[in-house]
């Protein structure tokens, strides 16, 4: 007797489980069938907002190129841009999981990262440049990979993964934003920074005593990523980025931030 009751009563536990996890599932998931966003009508941005001019704090708002870019494609698609602040390395991941729409955060296209996520058309370039100290006794590529000097870098970046392949583990200091690592440059901590060019002169010009070697590490593409159950997604923003590129809006929001010389 004593066994029958505890079966009911456990097979009663199991079904209120079932219903409150049915509830639950049911009302957290806020995918609307005729939403091609997380949230009907809202475009949600992951970015990791220390890597001027792209995206950077103005006071407590968000600005750059991207966030512009960004914003321009959602007034295209109607929707209310949401920006989010995250670790760079974490952008990829919380796409895959659903939390984003799209990562525009200067993200450079490598078959590695197309393993995980689509990649809109690419909308700008960068190169991975090297900072150093004035005066420092590495002068090019060669000499900063071929010595045994340490290299500070943003975590998960293309810097961070081609450099660990280049110079092994032991030589180079991840820190998880791009300012840690220029700031451990001025604190003696690395030898050198590897960045992309653009932050890279923004991080110079706020610093003094600092320079970047005249050669580059490598040269790459920047786009969007959006999430590989997503086509119709990356469909409306490749659309939209053509209209952007078409009517010169990308230009002039490269422009605005990256004035050309002369
Ligand atoms: N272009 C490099 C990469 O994709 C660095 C991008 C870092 N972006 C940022 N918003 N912190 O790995």
């Amino acid at each position: 007797m004593k066994k029958i009751i505890s079966k009911v009563l456990s097979l009663a536990l199991i079904a209120s489980m079932a219903f409150a996890f049915a509830a639950c599932s049911g009302s957290s998931d806020k995918k609307d069938e005729d939403s091609i966003t997380i949230e009907k009508g809202k475009l949600i941005m992951a970015t990791n907002a220390y890597f001027p001019p792209y995206e950077y704090y103005d006071g407590d708002k968000i600005v750059g190129i991207d966030v512009e870019i960004a914003q321009a494609v959602a007034d295209k698609l109607g929707l209310e841009l949401q920006i989010e602040d995250i670790e760079f390395d974490s952008i990829i991941a919380g796409i895959q999981a659903g939390k984003y729409d799209i990562g525009a955060a200067g993200m450079t296209v490598t078959d590695e990262r197309k393993k995980s996520v689509n990649f809109t058309d690419v909308y700008a370039n960068g190169i991975q440049a090297i900072i150093v100290k004035d005066g420092s006794e590495i002068t090019d590529c060669d000499t900063l990979l071929d010595g045994d000097y340490i290299v500070g870098v943003q975590t998960g970046t293309t810097g961070d993964i081609y450099l660990t392949d280049d110079i092994g583990e032991d030589r180079v200091d991840r820190y998880s934003k791009g300012n840690d690592a220029v700031l451990a440059l001025i604190q003696g901590k690395v030898d050198a920074v590897v960045i992309d060019n653009e932050p890279a002169k923004a991080f110079v010009a706020a610093n003094d005593g600092l320079k970047i070697l005249d050669t580059e590490y490598t040269n790459e593409d920047y786009a969007m990523a959006i999430s590989k159950d997503n086509e119709e997604l990356l469909k409306q923003v490749n659309q939209a980025l053509k209209e952007l590129k078409e009517d010169g809006t990308l230009d002039a929001i490269v422009e605005k931030y990256i004035p050309s010389e002369g």
